[in-house]
């Protein structure tokens, strides 16, 4: 990658930071995450997630303000729910989840070396979708690195509507959207929308049990595999 193509992605990713540390707290309500009728249309998506991580030691990447640590830590053995943004962990750390069953880190998805136990699962929600083309296998191997041989992973993404479409794309593809916020600043994020036959195309070098579920109605995709065995690190600093 040129040093031009690499600092306009270091500065897209900067902004996106921004643009979520920001949006934190208007992040639940603007997803519907406060609407009874939209949580229990999310319910499917929900349970798929619970299932993939029932029983685990689970790292979260890029928790933002917990709706979804929430609803996994209770399935799950323990959750390590962890994001780049204060302001966004603040209002997970607000939730009523139960203390003893998650812990809330900062922590960027992109250096993961903070994070010192290992996990026998691993999940993020609208995460995968912000990731620049060129980030994509430094991020998963920068997870995989704090995960067990046979580790599940899943990631859970939205699905585009017409007008998600914006037909612009930076100088490596990545497809671009433009946000605004309630105080009128503008942002652009990256956000991917992935064909199954791209999401196998990216994990199949770390995986040949790719299973990817598509829920129409709530526009969600949720990617799982297991870590091969030659995958991840030894059990050396479980989680709790
Ligand atoms: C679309 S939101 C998803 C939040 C949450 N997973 C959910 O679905 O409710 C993206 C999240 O990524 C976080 N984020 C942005 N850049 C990050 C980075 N480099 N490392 C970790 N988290 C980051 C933001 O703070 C934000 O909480």
């Amino acid at each position: 990658m040129t040093a031009s193509r690499n600092d306009s992605v270091s500065a897209l990713i900067a902004e996106m930071q921004l643009y979520y540390a920001r949006r934190a707290d208007v992040y639940d309500a603007s997803m519907g995450y406060d609407n009874l009728d939209v949580v229990r249309s999310l319910q499917p998506v929900i349970d798929a997630l619970c299932d993939e991580l029932r029983g685990r030691t689970v790292l979260e990447v890029a928790c933002g303000p917990g709706f979804w640590t929430q609803r996994v830590t209770e399935p799950a053995r323990f959750v390590v729910a962890s994001d780049y943004n204060e302001s966004t962990l603040s209002r997970a750390r607000a939730k009523p989840i139960a203390a003893d069953r998650v812990s809330f880190v900062r922590a960027d998805a992109y250096e993961l070396s903070s994070i010192t136990q290992t996990f026998t699962g691993a999940f993020a929600v609208d995460w995968l979708a912000h990731v620049p083309a060129s980030r994509l296998h430094d991020f998963l191997d920068g997870l995989h690195r704090k995960l067990e041989p046979g580790a599940r992973i899943a990631f859970c993404d939205q699905t585009p509507r017409s007008s998600s479409i914006t037909g612009v794309h930076d100088a490596e593809g990545n497809h671009l959207q433009e946000r605004d916020l309630p105080d009128g600043s503008r942002y652009r994020v990256i956000k991917h929308f992935f064909s199954d036959a791209e999401l196998r195309d990216i994990l199949a070098r770390y995986a040949d049990d790719i299973t990817i579920r598509r829920f129409g109605e709530q526009r969600r995709v949720v990617v799982a595999y297991t870590l091969g065995s030659s995958q991840g690190v030894a059990a050396t600093a479980p989680a709790r």
